[in-house]
């Protein structure tokens, strides 16, 4: 047994401040230690308590002057949409049309999808970003080769190829049994093989069948630590495609429903237009949404209502939706999740922000237990930030006279050029050059 400690300020989150208050749910520690034993935390507190417990000759990393944090969970993401984000001037239904299936097209090549999966969680590394649940293309190929990197990296990745079998172009389209039999087959390679995980992700409504939902409700079913990864709710075109598609259907929550894909392991990526009811069932049934404030602004979707969502009880994570998102990074996220809630009406609190960008999203992906704090316990994912990472972070950094202050100016002011090292399983993947 190898036991060593990280030594340095340190904040988490155990649990979220808009329902047990700032108090118990935020932990913060000056001068702390972060003790580590085979990759997972085995205690975090001040300096002072912890470091007389340590076995004698334990290895201390010194990290003192920065901040150290969970990784951050980003809880929807597309991987082969690297190279297609920033691309102007649509709205969601002719940006995937114009911009976004052309690119997946290219993932049928086992060689363009490694290559892209390399780049892409080397670019989560690098935004600090060590969990994450991600959309492959409609090809297994695309999938695998996630799977494969995540793999190597040592991450906790849940990931699937997109099931899209009717109203796309024929390079993006499986058919609802080809899309249930290479799913099942990622499952049994992918499904629980170090720290990876299996979604079972319908793109959206619109692109899959009835077949096609009715095989991903029963898939979901048959095997009971799988996630469900969709779209929905994004933009008032698609709402109305889908009002079209489905007459008889209650709301666009109730297409998912009906097929069995509302469950407690469901998350659904945007969740803008939702009704009261909605949001309701959504927490009724235990199921999550992925915020994604970048990506919704940047195609004009509209403003979601995270108080609403958090009055209901239903579980939020943050989601950066590269590359309808503009920014790998949470930090940026939060920036911007931060301005769509004063265009609501509310003020979303720094502690709350650090919640949904960590614990909150372990979460909402059902990882609670394994990742998003430093409980005892837990695998050791974090962050150590360069509070002087830009000179005026430095200067307003230096400013600060609380925690709280400090968490808000990172999420304004901050982005990939404040992650220092990120650590996987408490060995350090990324150091900044
Ligand atoms: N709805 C269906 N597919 C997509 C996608 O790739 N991105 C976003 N933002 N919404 C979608
Ligand atoms: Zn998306």
């Amino acid at each position: 047994m190898t036991v060593k400690a990280i030594k340095g300020a340190i904040f988490h989150l155990v649990d979220d401040p808009a329902v047990v208050g700032t108090e118990a749910a935020a932990a913060y520690f000056p001068d702390g230690l972060l003790v580590l034993e085979n990759g997972h935390v085995l205690a975090c507190g001040a300096r002072a308590d912890l470091e007389p417990t340590l076995p004698k000759g334990t290895y201390i990393v010194d990290h003192s002057g920065s901040l150290i944090i969970p990784g951050f969970i980003d809880t929807h993401i597309h991987f082969p949409q690297l190279d297609m984000i920033a691309s102007f001037g649509e709205q969601l239904l002719d940006w995937l049309e114009r911009y976004t299936f052309p690119e997946e097209a290219k993932f049928k090549d086992p060689a363009h999808a490694e290559e892209c999966a390399d780049f892409f969680l080397d670019e989560l590394l690098r935004n600090g970003t060590t969990s994450a649940l991600v959309y492959g293309t409609v090809h297994k190929e695309s999938a695998d080769a996630l799977f494969k990197a995540a793999f190597d990296r040592g991450m906790r990745i849940v990931a699937g190829k997109a099931l899209m079998d009717r109203n796309v172009p024929e390079a993006v389209r499986d058919t609802a049994e080809s899309g249930d039999r290479d799913s099942r087959e990622l499952i049994e390679k992918w499904h629980g093989k170090g720290r990876l995980g299996y979604a079972v992700t319908p793109r959206f409504a619109p692109a899959c069948s009835d077949d096609q939902m009715t095989r991903a409700g029963k898939l979901l079913a048959e095997i009971p630590d799988l996630l469900m990864h969709t779209h929905m709710s994004e933009n008032t075109g698609e709402i109305d495609w889908v009002k079209e598609l489905y007459p008889d259907a209650k709301d666009y929550l109730d297409v998912y429903a009906k097929f069995g894909l509302l469950t407690d392991r469901s998350v659904f990526a945007h969740c803008i237009h939702l009704g009261d009811d909605e949001f309701q069932r959504m927490a009724k049934n235990g199921a999550a949404i992925s915020y994604c404030p970048t990506s919704n602004l940047f195609l004009g979707s509209g403003l979601f209502d995270l108080k609403k969502a958090e009055a209901h009880g239903v579980k939020v994570g943050m989601g950066t939706d590269v590359g309808a998102g503009t920014s790998f990074s949470l930090l940026q996220t939060l920036n911007e999740a931060y301005k769509v809630c004063h265009l609501k009406g509310h003020k979303l609190d720094p502690y709350k922000s650090f919640y949904l960008a960590t614990l909150g999203g372990a979460r909402a992906l059902n990882m609670g237990d394994k990742v998003g704090s430093f409980e005892a316990g837990k695998e050791a994912d974090f962050l150590v930030l360069d509070l002087a990472a830009t000179p005026l972070l430095k200067r307003r950094l230096e400013n600060c006279t609380s925690i709280d202050e400090t968490l808000f100016v990172l999420s304004m002011l901050g982005d990939d050029r404040v992650i220092c090292h990120t650590y996987i399983a408490g060995a350090c993947r990324y150091s900044k050059p």
